[in-house]
C-alpha cells in the first residue's frame, strides 16, 4: 500500500474527515489528453466571501506541463502552472500575465501544495490550496455561479525542474470552460481531494466550453496572414494594372474581371480563417477585424457590380461613366485599405504572439512599398505613352489638367476603361476598329 493511500485510509479511519461531505465541482475537457481539473469551496470561504479555495489538478503520462488559470482572459486571475520536479515530486509555478505576454511568476499568489500532490506511475496530481484566490484582478467575484476558468497543456516528456520561473514555450491546447462553484460549496477539510472517493461528492460539469488546438490555429493564423495579403498587396493592384500593360478591349471581360474576381476570393477565404481565427482567440473587437469587415465588403458587394455596370455602360456607348471613375478609385482605396489592415494585423498579432518573426511586418511593408512604386510608375508609364504631344515628364503629366473637356470624356476604347485619354479623333477611329469583327 502507497504512503498516501495508507494515510488516507487512517485520517478516515479515524473520522477525521466524516464531519462532512467535500462537493467538488470538476472538468475534464474531452481534447485535454485526460487531463482533469477540480475546484471546491468550504463553506466558510463562500458564507464570509474570501478565504482558502481548494484546486485539484490531474495529468496522465505524457503531459510535459498544464495549467489551469481564472477567469476567461490571461490577465484576469492566478495561474497555476504544473510540471513534474522529479521522478515523485511536482513543481507548482503560480503566474500572473500582464498584457499579452508570457505570464511570469508571482510569488505574492498564497498557493500551496498540499499532501497527495507527485507524481505517481506517471501521473501528475497537484492538490492545492489558494488563499487569495476569491476575487479576479479586474475585482470581479471568482466564486460565482458562473465562474469561468481557462486551461492549457502541452505535450512532452517530464520537464523535471524546480525551477519556477522556466520558460514554457506555446502549448498545444487551450480552452476555457465555466462552471457554476455554488455546486462546489462543502466542508470544511483543510485538504479536500485527500479524502476517500466515497467522501466525495462529484460535479462533473460545465455550462459551457471552448476548446482550442494550438497547432491548428497557429496555422490559421499563417494561412489568414497569407491569403489576405497575396490578395490585396499582389493580385488586387497588379490584376487592375493589366489595363495598362494590355490595353484591349478584351481586357477587361476576358482578364481583368475573372482575374479579379478569383482574387476577390481569395479574399474572402482568408478573411472567414481570419474570423476563425478570433473566435478561437475570442477577440471580436479591435480595430483590425473592423477595417477588414469594410475593405472585404468593398471587394466583394461594391466592385465587382461597379466594374460590371461601367462595362455594360462601355459597350453601349464606348465611354466612361460615373461607375467606371468610382470603380476605379474605389477600387484603389479598398485595395489601398486591405493593406494597411495588414500592417495593422501584424501589430495586432504582435500583441497576442510574441513569436512572429520581425522580419516578416518589415518583408511585408518593403513589399507594400514596392507595390506602390510600381503601381504610379505603370499608371505614369502608360500616361506618357498615350500623350506624345506633351512633354515626357512623369511629374507634370501625373498632375497635368486635361487640355480640353472633349478628351476627358473620349476614351481610348481600345481599352475598355478611362485609363489612356487620347485625342478624340484617334479614338473615334480606334473605336471603329475594334468593333470590327
Ligand atoms: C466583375 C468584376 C470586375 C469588373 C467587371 C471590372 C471592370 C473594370 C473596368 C471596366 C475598369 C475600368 C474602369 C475605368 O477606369 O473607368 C476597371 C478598373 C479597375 N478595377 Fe476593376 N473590375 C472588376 C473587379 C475589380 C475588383 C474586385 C477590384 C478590386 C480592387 C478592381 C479594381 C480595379 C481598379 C483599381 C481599376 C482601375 C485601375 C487604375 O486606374 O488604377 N476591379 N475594372
Ligand atoms: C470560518 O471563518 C471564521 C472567520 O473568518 C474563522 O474564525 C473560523 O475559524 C473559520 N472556520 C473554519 C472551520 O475554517
Ligand atoms: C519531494 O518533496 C519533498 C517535500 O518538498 C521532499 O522532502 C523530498 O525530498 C522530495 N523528493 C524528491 C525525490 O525530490
Ligand atoms: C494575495 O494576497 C497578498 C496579501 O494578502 C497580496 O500581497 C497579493 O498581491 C495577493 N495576490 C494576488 C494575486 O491577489
Ligand atoms: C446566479 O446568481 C445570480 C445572482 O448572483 C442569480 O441572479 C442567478 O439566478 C443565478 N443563476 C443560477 C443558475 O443559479
Ligand atoms: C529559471 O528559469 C529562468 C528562465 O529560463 C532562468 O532565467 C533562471 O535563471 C532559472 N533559474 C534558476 C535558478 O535556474
Ligand atoms: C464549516 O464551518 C462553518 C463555520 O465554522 C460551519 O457553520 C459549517 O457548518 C461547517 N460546514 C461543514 C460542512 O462542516
Amino acid at each position: 500500500m502507497k504512503f498516501s493511500h495508507f494515510l488516507t485510509a487512517a485520517v478516515s479511519a479515524f473520522g477525521l474527515v466524516r464531519s462532512g461531505c467535500s462537493q467538488i465541482v470538476s472538468h475534464k475537457p474531452s481534447e485535454g489528453a485526460g487531463i482533469s481539473y477540480s475546484i471546491n469551496v468550504p463553506q466558510n470561504t463562500s458564507t464570509s466571501g474570501s478565504g482558502p479555495i481548494y484546486l485539484q489538478m490531474k495529468a496522465p503520462p505524457g503531459i510535459k506541463w498544464f495549467a489551469l488559470g481564472q477567469g476567461s482572459q490571461m490577465t484576469d486571475g492566478n495561474m497555476f502552472i504544473v510540471y513534474s520536479e522529479s521522478e515523485r515530486n511536482i513543481t507548482l509555478s503560480t503566474r500572473r500575465a500582464s498584457g499579452h505576454v508570457e505570464p511570469l511568476y508571482d510569488s505574492s499568489i498564497e498557493a500551496y501544495l498540499l499532501d497527495g500532490s507527485g507524481v505517481d506511475d506517471g501521473v501528475m496530481t497537484a492538490n492545492i490550496r489558494c488563499d487569495n484566490c476569491t476575487t479576479l484582478a479586474g475585482g470581479g467575484n471568482a466564486l460565482s455561479n458562473s465562474s469561468s476558468w481557462m486551461w492549457a497543456m502541452t505535450h512532452g516528456p517530464p520537464l523535471m525542474s524546480s525551477n519556477v520561473s522556466e520558460t514554457l514555450y506555446q502549448h498545444d491546447w487551450h480552452g476555457t470552460f465555466t462552471v457554476d462553484l455554488s455546486q462546489a460549496v462543502g466542508s470544511n477539510h483543510s485538504n479536500p481531494f485527500f479524502v476517500p472517493v466515497s467522501d466525495l461528492l462529484k460535479f462533473p460539469q460545465y455550462i459551457n466550453q471552448q476548446q482550442v488546438s494550438d497547432t491548428i490555429l497557429h496555422k490559421k493564423r499563417i494561412a489568414h496572414g497569407v491569403m489576405t495579403s497575396v490578395a490585396f498587396v499582389l493580385l488586387f493592384p497588379n490584376f487592375a494594372l493589366l489595363l495598362y500593360y494590355v490595353p484591349s478591349r478584351r481586357t477587361v471581360p476576358w482578364v481583368h474581371a475573372p482575374l479579379q474576381m478569383f482574387a476577390v476570393l481569395l479574399a474572402l477565404a482568408g478573411f472567414g480563417v481570419g474570423v476563425s481565427v478570433s473566435k478561437d482567440l475570442q477577440e471580436i473587437g479591435g480595430y483590425h477585424p473592423v477595417i477588414g469587415y469594410v475593405a472585404v465588403g468593398g471587394v466583394v458587394f461594391i466592385q465587382p457590380v461597379l466594374g460590371i455596370m461601367q462595362h455594360l455602360h462601355f459597350r453601349r456607348t464606348g465611354t466612361s461613366s460615373l461607375y467606371g471613375i468610382s470603380h476605379r478609385y474605389l477600387g484603389r482605396f479598398f485595395a489601398a485599405l486591405g493593406i494597411i489592415n495588414g500592417g495593422v494585423g501584424f501589430h495586432y498579432a504582435a500583441a497576442k504572439n510574441p513569436d512572429i518573426p520581425p522580419a516578416s511586418p518589415i518583408a511585408y511593408g518593403i513589399i507594400c512599398g514596392s507595390m506602390f512604386v510600381i503601381y504610379v510608375a505603370v499608371i505614369l508609364w502608360r500616361r506618357s505613352k498615350s500623350q506624345p504631344k506633351t512633354p515626357n515628364r512623369f511629374g507634370l503629366a501625373f498632375f497635368r489638367r486635361r487640355p480640353n473637356k472633349q478628351v476627358l470624356v473620349k476614351y481610348d476604347n481600345s481599352s475598355d476603361s478611362t485609363l489612356c485619354v487620347q485625342p478624340s479623333s484617334d479614338v473615334e477611329a480606334s473605336r471603329e476598329k475594334a468593333w470590327l469583327p
